[in-house]
């Protein structure tokens, strides 16, 4: 390897897959792409998507306080620059004009984009102040996808739009996209070999932590540490590392 420098720090990260994220207050629908995205928790279910405060997209947001996540079939790559290059306060319209079309989610009314092949309705959590972007974490209250999706995707009918980001000035500036055409879907088993005993000792402190929590009052779980710590000893783990189960098994079950 060679050092590259830090002002790369996106472009090794992708390729990732821009989400286009959509609001509407008083009438007015904005739409913009993001592709630094991340699922933040299961439960409760939040995606935080990092916006900088320029995107008109992201005053939307704040004022509506309900949005939608959308991933779109790279067959909508002509949609791009709609979406990723103008700005709604320059270009108005421009999700109308890019021809996609708006429709409503059922949960919180969101707009969501009618031609996505998912999208997420998403009620703001959290704004947190990162650096240049903002943190936005959303709570999802409702998911779409389209029929093909069943339980994971069959990727011969999605080919999800993925970006691999963009030539810097003064030279024209170019975005980069990736064209997929053939996906070769390798299925792995979970935990293969002599990791499968590793992971099943793993599931099971987690589980019995959990267990234990949910039957202990929570005035006693400090009790319970030796306890756990015998059982987390057996798996050759370091005796503070029992703290960070108790804390793990505790964010699962108190909501
Ligand atoms: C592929 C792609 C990914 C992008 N990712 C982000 C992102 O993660 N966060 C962000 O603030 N802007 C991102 N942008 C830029 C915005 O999409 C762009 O500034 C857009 O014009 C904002 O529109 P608006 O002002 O109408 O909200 C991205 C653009 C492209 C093309």
């Amino acid at each position: 390897m060679r050092r590259v420098s830090l002002r790369d720090l996106d472009r090794v990260l992708y390729p990732t897959i821009p989400v286009a994220v959509v609001a509407g207050y008083k009438g007015k629908v904005g739409a913009m792409l993001a592709a630094w995205w991340t699922q933040l928790s299961s439960d409760p279910p939040l995606i935080g998507v990092a916006i900088a405060p320029e995107r008109y997209t992201y005053k939307l947001i704040l004022r509506s306080r309900v949005y939608s996540i959308n991933f779109l079939d790279a067959a909508h790559l002509d949609k791009t620059p709609y979406l990723g290059d103008a700005s709604e306060r320059f270009y108005p319209s421009k999700l109308a004009k890019s021809g996609l079309t708006i429709s409503k989610g059922g949960v919180l009314g969101a707009p969501i984009i009618a031609e996505a092949s998912a999208a997420l309705e998403t009620r703001l959590s959290n704004v947190v102040e990162t650096g240049d972007h903002d943190m936005i974490v959303g709570e999802v209250a409702s998911i779409y996808a389209i029929e093909n999706f069943e339980g994971v995707w069959r990727l011969e009918k999605y080919k999800p739009l993925m970006y691999l980001g963009r030539t810097r000035r003064p030279a024209p500036v170019k975005r980069i996209y990736v064209v997929c055409r053939n996906f070769d879907v390798k299925e792995l088993e979970y935990a293969p070999g002599d990791i499968k005993e590793s992971a099943m000792k793993r599931s099971k402190v987690m589980e019995t932590v959990e267990e234990l929590l949910k039957k202990t009052p929570r005035s006693e779980w400090k009790q319970l540490k030796l306890q756990l710590e015998k059982l987390m000893g057996e798996s050759s783990l370091e005796a503070d590392d029992v703290e960070y189960y108790i804390d793990d098994a505790r964010r699962r079950i108190t909501k």
